[in-house]
């Protein structure tokens, strides 16, 4: 008895290991690194406090072409650049230095009391977007500092950068009546169709003040969508990640796009942070300006189901050739994945990568034009609350096919 166990035991960790073989590990990073323009400049802005190595977290991903862009929020102070990316040239260098997007002049803060000057600055990013039309979409939170003596710089805004030319096409500054007390704003999802590249739709979850607020790039517009299923559950706010034990009270957070209709409706997946459910909104509602005061509107939010116990979710993205929804698992070091053609229950949904090193906070999660699934890893409990040992890989970027990931789950079909 006691040997059949522990050959059921050898094969699940086989199992388990072989699961995460298909996982290819593109960066493993003690430290970000920059790619400054010379030695001189490095030291003196370590010198002076502008770069603090520790206190640059990776956070946010997407991928164009040959660049992996990478967030990194100011949460300390000494974020060298808030926005860059790595190179995906081969062959691929995985300590790679973070080079600055658009560029180093955009993302270095103003001296003593100045003000930012311009449009084309970026002071603090959470997470990027490269959509069908080769944009980059930023959300600048505009604060610096958030953990230490926070800074405010400027309001939040949308950057969208052509990525072709790497210039910046249009600065959004959110209005006051999209933001709350407690606005952060920490993710961004485009909504476009690739022929009708002037017709995209921003949606901007806020997850301290329990909104969406939406932008309309052709009306150059934004409104604010509230809802009961925007909050956090109260009973689901308690986590454990990284041997770090904390409560957090995020509300919405992950949004993910499903496949449009003939009229280019789509259900928009979301979910509060702090929760084990999910929930949907067809984009025709978003989308729309004049239905934010409408009262009816309530009952056009609909709960999707029930994720399994321990299953808050980050980010969240979909795959329209295979139909399938994938959650970080943020209390179980992994990744999963939900059909919604199936009920979402517990059983529908298969966690079919856990970790408990390379996958501690999976942050961030993108799917490429190659169908290729972008996972980022970062200690970020134990970068908050304690401090990262330097000596350890505490970020890592990996990939999988996305057909590879679900293979015999119970995802496909
Ligand atoms: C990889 O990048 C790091 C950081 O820029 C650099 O120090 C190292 O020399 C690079 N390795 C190779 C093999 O180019
Ligand atoms: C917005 O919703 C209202 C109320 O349902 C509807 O009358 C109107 O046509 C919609 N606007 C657009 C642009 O779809």
């Amino acid at each position: 008895m006691l040997a059949l166990k522990s050959l059921i035991l050898i094969a699940f960790l086989a199992y388990e290991a072989s699961c995460l073989a298909n996982l290819e590990e593109v960066f493993a990073w003690k430290e970000l690194s920059f790619a400054w323009p010379n030695e001189e400049t490095k030291n003196a802005a370590i010198k002076n406090g502008e770069y603090v190595p520790a206190h640059n977290l990776p956070l946010g991903l997407d991928r164009w072409k040959n660049k992996l862009f990478v967030t990194v929020p100011r949460w300390k102070s000494g974020v060298a650049a808030s926005l860059g990316y790595v190179s995906l040239d081969e062959p691929i260098n995985k300590t790679a230095s973070v080079i600055p997007y658009p560029n180093w002049e955009a993302n270095t803060l103003p001296k003593g009391d100045a003000k930012l000057e311009g449009d084309n600055h970026i002071v603090s990013v959470f997470r990027v977007a490269v959509d069908s039309c080769d944009r980059l979409w930023v959300l600048d939170t505009g604060l610096a500092d958030i953990l230490g003596d926070p800074k405010v710089l400027g309001s939040p805004a949308i950057l969208i950068y052509d990525l072709n030319t790497d210039q910046l096409l249009k600065r959004y500054n959110l209005k006051h009546e999209d933001l709350k007390q407690d606005s952060f704003f920490a993710n961004i999802i485009i909504d476009v169709d690739k022929n009708k590249c002037e017709e995209a739709f921003a949606y901007i979850p806020d997850l301290g003040g329990y909104g969406i607020v939406v932008y309309s790039l052709k009306d150059d517009d934004s409104w604010r969508f509230k809802h009961n299923y925007f909050h956090f559950d109260p009973l689901h706010g308690d986590f454990n990640v990284g041997g770090v034990n904390f409560q957090w009270t995020d509300g919405v957070f992950g949004l993910a796009l499903g496949t449009p209709d003939q009229q280019g409706f789509r259900t928009v997946f979301f979910h509060p942070l702090a929760s084990l459910n999910e929930f949907s909104v067809n984009s025709a509602v978003l989308r729309n300006k004049t239905l934010t005061s409408d009262p009816h509107i309530y009952y056009e939010f609909k709960l999707e189901g029930f994720k399994g116990d321990k299953s808050q979710t980050s980010a969240s993205v979909f795959d329209q050739k295979s139909n399938t929804l994938f959650l970080t698992q943020l209390n179980k070091d992994g990744i999963a994945c939900w059909n919604p053609k199936k009920a979402l229950e517990p059983e529908n949904v298969a966690l079919f990568v856990s970790d408990k090193e390379k996958l501690i906070f999976t942050n961030d999660i993108k799917i490429d034009s190659d169908r290729n699934l972008w996972i980022l890893s970062d200690k970020m409990p134990q970068f908050i609350y304690h401090e990262l040992d330097g000596n350890q890989v505490n970020y890592r970027i990996l990939k999988v096919k996305v057909d590879d990931a679900i293979a015999g789950t119970t995802c496909v079909g």
